[in-house]
């Protein structure tokens, strides 16, 4: 792919975006971050409230896993076929984040060698119990090379387009050949994200 090509595709105006390539996403993360509620915000546009039943997966072409420890098995037999990762952390929660060392650790063993990964910080809406700031997240991301952003599946905030940035790039992937222009996730993602406004309250 040209230049130019790359850059309508970054852009989301190609037609090529246009094509239909169907791939495997799955969420996770530890228990009550909140992947469960990130699904139903992108695909109702809707914020339900209050707890779902812990989630075994769900009839969507995007998986949702469960974050507790007692499914981890059935979700070690999700990661093998998955194309993408939403990883999931809650900025409130501080073990949440520690625990994402664990979880790519555990993706590393199960999943493909080219998944693509994705780190979330979820519930930035809730910025009066934040414990994990935004530049630790940032941080952690870098260290590992995957794309980050905050995101609340309450408002919406970064939500879609942290389905669109993996869309795209396993798109991009499947259509073109390999030694084109890459399209650059992370640079799509830091061009794109809303930061939470800093003294709202939830
Ligand atoms: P498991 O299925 O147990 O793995 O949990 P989960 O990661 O799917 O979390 P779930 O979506 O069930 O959300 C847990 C709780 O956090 C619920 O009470 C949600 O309403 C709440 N929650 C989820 N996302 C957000 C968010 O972005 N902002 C706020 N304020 N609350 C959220």
């Amino acid at each position: 792919m040209d230049q130019q090509r790359l850059d309508s595709y970054q852009r989301g105006t190609s037609r090529d975006f246009n094509e239909h390539v169907l791939h495997k996403t799955i969420l996770v993360g530890d228990s009550g971050v909140g992947k469960t509620s990130l699904l139903v915000q992108f695909d109702q546009g809707k914020f339900i409230p209050g707890s779902f039943s812990a989630t075994v997966g769900i009839g969507f072409t995007i998986w949702d896993t469960a974050g507790q420890e007692r499914f981890r098995s059935v979700t070690h037999a999700y990661y093998r076929d998955a194309q993408a990762l939403l990883l999931l952390y809650d900025i409130t929660n501080k073990s949440s984040f520690d625990n994402i060392r664990a979880w790519l650790t555990e993706i590393h063993e199960y999943a493909q060698r080219d998944v693509v990964i994705m780190l979330l910080g979820n519930k930035a809406d809730v910025s009066n119990e934040r414990v994990i700031r935004s530049e630790d997240g940032e941080t952690l991301a870098r260290e590992y090379g995957v794309p980050f952003m905050e995101t609340s599946a309450k408002t919406g905030m970064n939500v879609e387009l942290a389905f669109l940035a993996i869309a795209k790039e396993l798109k991009y992937r499947a259509l073109w050949h390999p030694d084109g222009p890459r399209f650059q996730i992370r640079d799509f993602v830091e061009s794109q994200k809303k930061q939470p406004s800093c003294c709202s309250f939830s």
